[in-house]
């Protein structure tokens, strides 16, 4: 079984998709590490006029083996992946080793902002997180706030507005529900009834898969 969640920045995906992953026994791939990884290795060229090719090059050379979410989930990394996130031959050197990924025999959950468009299309079960941008942005603090880290919400709100708007915008992206994805809105939900509303929609699509 292949589970695609997509959502906006700190809509809870990653969260849910890790507890989907432990639920069904599936392996996990956050992909929005990806393009953390490769936005980290040239922040040195953010404003250079090499930034795009340093980037591609970064995008092929990444080391998927790697990806340490501790190193990699600060918020300055979510803005430099958002920067090479809208490079097409970035998404195309992450393309097939998250595409591998999706299609490894016994099935596997992604997570990210194109897995159910681009990445698996042919998902069994595609859901899209939705929370209202000031819920994302508390989880957000609260996450960082968790690691002994002083937040300053007015910003890290703004971060994740500028965040969205270049997602939206991205002309290579691919960052909205596919036709068939389940909407799941998690702005009033803690997270353990997030993943029951979660596990609910996936075993209702399997159990009528079955039928079929
Ligand atoms: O999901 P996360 O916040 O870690 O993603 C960081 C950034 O990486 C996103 O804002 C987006 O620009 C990019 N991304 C992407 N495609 C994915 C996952 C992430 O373009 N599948």
């Amino acid at each position: 079984m292949i589970i695609a969640v997509d959502g906006p920045a700190a809509s809870g995906k990653g969260t849910l998709a890790a507890g989907l992953a432990r639920h069904y026994g599936l392996p996990h791939l956050d992909t929005g590490l990806l393009y953390r990884a490769v936005g980290l290795a040239v922040a040195a060229y953010e404003n250079a006029p090499e930034f795009e090719a340093k980037a591609i090059a970064a995008a092929r050379a990444v080391d998927t083996a790697h990806l340490d979410p501790a190193v990699l989930s600060s918020a300055e990394a979510g803005a430099l992946a958002s920067k090479v996130a809208v490079i097409a031959e970035v998404r195309a050197a992450l393309f097939d080793f998250q595409r591998q990924f999706a299609t490894r025999p016994g099935g596997a959950v992604l997570d990210g902002r194109d897995i159910g468009t681009k990445i698996a299309p042919d998902a069994d079960v595609k859901l899209f997180i939705q929370a209202d941008s000031k819920a994302r942005m508390e989880r957000r603090a609260r996450q960082f706030e968790a690691r002994g880290q002083v937040v300053d919400r007015y910003a890290l709100y703004h971060q994740i507005e500028q965040r969205d708007a270049r997602d939206m915008a991205n002309p290579n992206g691919g960052f909205y529900p596919a036709a068939d994805a389940h909407l799941l809105d998690t702005t009033l939900l803690d997270i353990e009834a997030a993943l029951r509303a979660a596990v609910a929609i996936v075993d209702g699509v399997m159990a009528r898969k079955a039928k079929l």
